[in-house]
């Protein structure tokens, strides 16, 4: 049985991943520590809210006092991180709370485990250290180019990509120099239910039911490799389950797709699931005039981003032999599931576009 502190459990990838460990390690207790920022929505964790295994604690990974307290109290032995701001444009405007977050963030959770599991009275010999973090770190490719592996250099372009990079060499020295249990996972764009409607994919699913324009930073050619994020906690599963310590691991989905075929592959999804359930143009009124006209009308070519990486595609290989990993969704058949959780959890999205998803906070401190 383990006992577990997830940072940034109340986002969308952690919130997946704990929705994914309390199902299948029902035993296993969870605390969440998030900060609840604006990616952050405690709506996310209502389904394991009364889960007596569960708890919830609103808190920034920056402070170490009360991460210490964490991990004593409830004598966690592994801490998941995935805490983070993760939004490359937002990295652009204003990379502030990416160094603070994302760098100071990690060596203060780095600075407390050390503390707790390796300098106390006794080691605690079974603990783990896992870091979530991103190809994004690789840099890009060009249309030919191999794919990412774990040996790739490193040579990240955004101002989110170096946080994230500074952050896994801060994991990896805590275990080289002080002998820390630790393991980093780096994987692919992930897509699925729960994810903050600033990213593409569900973006571009709300902003067609808004019959709002489809944003397409440059010409669209741009590559990502797109992983249903359900296989992302399942790969974050193997390597805390059989992954070595001190070693990196890329997970991906084997998915490339360039930008614009993404969002026309959207837009068709949308239109198929129209024609099959009339209902949908009863409560998306705005999205029935776009299909009148084929959403793909929508599709606006913009400025590109600063920056842009042209491609990302992950080699999973290591991860594969060693670990037997294999995604579980095609991109297809994820894309799918995540469309129709879009159009079923219409109240999710909304509260989340009317600011009202923050309530719970105000409440909190009134
Ligand atoms: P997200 O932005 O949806 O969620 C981040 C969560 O962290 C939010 O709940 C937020 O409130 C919380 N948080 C932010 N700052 C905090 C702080 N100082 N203290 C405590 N909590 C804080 O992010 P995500 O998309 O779920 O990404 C999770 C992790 O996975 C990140 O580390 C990210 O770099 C990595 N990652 C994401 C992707 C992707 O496609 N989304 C791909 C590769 C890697
Ligand atoms: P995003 O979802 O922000 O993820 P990341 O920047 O981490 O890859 O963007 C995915 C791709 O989609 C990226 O190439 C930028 C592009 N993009 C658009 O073309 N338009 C948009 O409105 C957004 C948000 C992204």
């Amino acid at each position: 049985m383990k006992k577990l502190l997830v940072t940034g459990g109340a986002g969308f990838i952690g919130a997946n991943f704990v929705h994914y460990w309390m199902a299948k390690y029902s035993a296993d207790k969870v605390v969440v520590l998030d900060a609840l920022t604006y990616a952050g929505n405690i709506a996310n964790l209502d389904s394991v809210k009364d889960d007596a295994n569960f708890n919830f604690v609103h808190g920034n990974i920056c402070d170490q006092a009360l991460i210490e307290t964490l991990l004593v109290e409830h004598s966690i032995d592994t801490l998941v991180h995935f805490a983070a701001e993760s939004h490359v444009d937002r990295s652009i405007t204003g990379p502030d709370a990416f160094i603070e977050t994302n760098i100071i963030g990690t060596y203060s959770l780095l600075k407390s485990a050390k503390k707790v599991w390796l300098d106390g009275k006794s080691i605690l010999e079974g603990h783990r250290f896992h870091h979530v973090s991103t190809d994004e770190v690789y840099g890009t490719l060009s249309p030919t180019d191999p794919a990412f592996t774990e040996s790739t250099a490193y040579a990240p372009n955004s101002p989110y990509s170096a946080s994230k990079a500074a952050s896994d060499h801060l994991v990896r020295a805590y275990h080289h120099t002080y002998g820390l249990n630790v393991t980093t996972s780096n994987c692919s764009n992930n897509y699925g239910p729960f994810h903050f409607p600033e990213k593409l994919i569900p973006l571009v699913i709300t902003n067609i039911l808004h019959d709002k324009a489809l944003p397409i930073y440059g010409d669209g050619q741009q590559i990502r490799d797109w992983l249903y994020v359900e296989d992302h906690a399942y790969g974050i599963d193997l390597v805390l389950q059989n992954g070595r310590v001190g070693e990196n691991y890329n997970i991906g989905g084997d998915n490339e797709w360039t930008n614009i075929d993404i969002v026309k592959t959207i837009s068709k999804l949308v239109e198929q699931e129209f024609l099959k359930n009339k209902d949908l143009a009863t409560r998306f009124p705005a999205a029935k005039a776009a299909m009148a006209q084929n959403t793909e009308s929508l599709i606006s070519y913009v400025k590109d981003r600063l920056g842009h990486d042209r491609r990302y595609a992950i080699d999973a290989t290591k991860t594969i032999n060693e670990l037997s990993y294999k995604p579980k969704e095609s991109f297809e058949t994820g894309i799918a599931k995540t469309v129709a959780w879009y159009l079923n959890n219409e109240a999710w999205w909304q509260s989340v576009m009317d600011g009202s998803y923050q309530n719970w906070i105000a409440e909190q401190y009134s």
